[in-house]
């Protein structure tokens, strides 16, 4: 889950290659922020520079001490995973002889074994990294040729785990060479310079021109040349394709976290997931369908993986699906899918949601699946990401790049494209009319608007959320789609400002958890809309249960809702919304609340500590 940038083009103006980097870093800091490193191949050798910490200070350090400029660089900003986030763990990592440049993303499981055999053949090793093996693998591989590529594909033969890595040689100038097995690696086309990156986020602002890279396959670039191989060194073609995000979707734009922003491309993200899903017809339509219409109308049972959110998007999407289908759906957290032995046929379709693409625990989740024969259908936000790829049929969320750790924007377009998922399936199973379908896609589209209404009136919840800067624990209650609301409500809260918070099934409080509650306990509960009379009920009750035992309650229900004031300590209101929809609408103030109380805290919302963005490793 590091991120990685590579750049070869013109050494000016300034040192463009090393700027190229940095800029690319702090795109990608995202992925991890626990160090970050660069090094620029000169034309007297090889020069880095690598610091513990966020980007910052390797900016500090290179103001201090300025690299030379060269036409090649590489860059990376790491999330630790073998050996402490230190200055020598940090990338690159070098050859003996300092010739050679490596940075990785990802785990080499086998180095226990290659660094004992390198230890024995003389080799010191500066770090505790799994990546430096790889380094003195590639020295040694070279031995005074100028073939970094060839090099690359006999080091990659021997690694075992996942990783993207790039490498640069002082003895191969003007090249960056590549390589990737189970972890990202795109590359930016430009005119006279290309660029290698995690994502895309790397080079957008240079050049929308892409190229995805396959399983096993290794690259090399110059400034006017792009080579890929297959493993076993034969030419190979990457698919080209367009990057479609603005640049400036992954800028602040003038809010002072990407958090802060994301929360407010809210409207539009789910705006953008619903525009042009119909043909002339009326009829849904899916973004990729490389499964035939038949087996999807034979399907008799979902699964949805994924983790974290993107999981309690699918916990949402399940009350829809089972409700407009009438398909069973099971909810499962991709790692846990995995390693047991879950029941899946032919007749299973799997569906996949994530907003990276590129989670290992949801890659390996969906391999297995296809092992077992069932269909897998992906939600994902990232274009030629690995689980889009992977998958027999894509439906891709439009919310833009994502960039705070903790994700907002994505999961509401993940809520929003599964409904046209499942309203897809009805339609095509014959579970509803056409005419049906244009009725919640006529609900679908009020919803940008009842956010921005939200969005419009967030003051109350900042306002609540500064008070409570000191609680040191929240408890979040919900029902029906209320329940993943609440959960997702308490990991924001986890993540962000790192205080206990639980999210439970309001019906479960008096079997164990209303033992929490004491006298000044904030609970927040998730109230359903009262046109759901007794559900409605159900959760009044819920608040009363919890006020009576002393508890701070603080209501997030619709406008007109009057029942709960009564026993509300602070009610958030939201606008009028059908069931189902809700979760569109209630999560909106949790996170605010999440967001604001963390700032208030002084912590950074962006970066939460131990945390990185796309969880790349299993
Ligand atoms: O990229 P993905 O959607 O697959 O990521 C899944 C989770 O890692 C992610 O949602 C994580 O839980 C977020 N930090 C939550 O804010």
């Amino acid at each position: 889950m590091c991120g990685i940038v590579g750049y070869v083009g013109p050494a000016a103006p300034s040192n463009r290659p090393l700027d190229v980097a940095m800029e690319g870093l702090a795109r990608l800091e995202y992925r991890g922020y626990d160090s970050a490193g660069v090094a620029v191949v000169t034309p007297d050798g090889l020069a880095s520079a690598k610091r513990a910490g966020k980007l910052g200070n390797l900016r500090e350090q290179l103001e201090a001490h300025p690299l030379p400029a060269g036409s090649a660089a590489i860059g990376h900003t790491r999330w630790a995973t073998h050996g402490a986030p230190t200055d020598v763990n940090a990338h690159p990592h070098l050859s003996e002889d300092g010739r050679l440049a490596v940075i990785h993303n990802g785990i080499i499981e086998n180095f226990s074994a290659l660094r004992a055999e390198l230890r024995e053949a003389g080799v010191a090793f500066a770090s505790e990294t799994d990546t430096e093996v790889v380094a003195h693998l590639l020295a040694r591989q070279m031995d005074g040729s100028t073939d970094l590529t060839g090099a690359m594909l006999a080091v990659t033969r021997r690694l075992q785990g996942a990783f993207t890595l790039l490498a640069v040689h002082a003895d191969a100038p003007g090249t960056v060479v590549g390589a990737r097995r189970n972890s990202p690696l795109v590359v930016g086309l430009g005119e006279g310079e290309n660029f290698l990156g995690s994502d895309v986020a790397a080079f957008i602002s240079h050049t929308r021109e892409a190229l995805e890279m396959g399983q096993d396959q290794v690259v090399s670039i110059t400034a006017d040349d792009v080579r890929v191989v297959d493993a076993d060194g034969s030419p190979a073609e990457g698919r080209r394709f367009t990057v479609d995000w603005d640049a400036n979707a992954a800028v602040k734009g003038g809010f002072p976290t990407f958090m802060d922003k994301e929360i407010h491309d809210q409207p539009k993200a789910v705006a953008d997931t619903l525009l042009g899903r119909t043909d002339a017809a009326g009829h849904l339509v899916l973004d990729e369908l490389r499964i035939d219409e038949a087996v999807l109308r034979s399907v008799d049972k979902i699964i949805v993986v994924a983790c974290g959110t993107a999981a309690y998007a699918g916990h949402v999407a399940k009350y829809a699906i089972e409700h407009w289908c009438r398909i069973p759906v099971e909810v499962e957290l991709a790692h846990e899918f995995r390693y047991r032995d879950p029941v899946v046929s032919e007749k299973t379709l799997v569906v996949a949601i994530s907003q990276s693409g590129e989670t290992m625990d949801t890659i390996m989740a969906i391999r297995h699946a296809r092992e077992q024969g069932a269909k897998v259908l992906a939600v994902v936000n990232t274009h030629g990401s690995t689980i889009a790829r992977e998958s027999d049929a894509v439906l891709y969320t439009h919310a833009g790049p994502e960039v705070a750790v903790a994700s907002t924007k994505a999961f509401l377009a993940q809520i929003t494209a599964t409904y046209l998922l499942g309203l897809y399936l009805s339609e095509l199973r014959g579970n509803k009319y056409v005419d049906e379908v244009a009725g919640y896609l006529e609900e679908l589209g009020k919803l940008p608007a009842k956010i921005q209404e939200i969005l419009d009136r967030q003051q109350e919840v900042r306002d609540v959320a500064r008070a409570m800067k000191d609680v040191s624990s929240v408890l979040f209650l919900g029902r029906h789609v209320g329940y993943p609301v609440a959960l997702e409500g308490a990991l924001k809260l986890k993540e962000l400002a790192y205080i206990h918070a639980e999210g439970f099934a309001a019906g479960e409080l008096k079997h164990g958890p209303i033992a929490l509650i004491e006298e000044g306990q904030p609970v927040f509960i998730v109230v359903p809309t009262p046109r759901r009379p007794t559900l409605h009920a159900k959760v009044v009750s819920n608040i009363q249960e919890v006020r009576a035992r002393g508890a701070r309650t603080l209501v997030i229900a619709e406008e007109g809702d009057d029942a709960v004031n009564e026993f509300a300590d602070v009610v958030f209101r939201v606008p009028r919304t059908p069931t189902l929809m809700m979760p569109l609408v209630t999560v909106v103030p949790l996170q605010i609340f999440a967001c604001e109380l963390a700032t208030a805290k002084g912590l950074d919302v962006d970066q939460p500590r131990n945390l990185a963005k796309s969880v790349t490793v299993e």
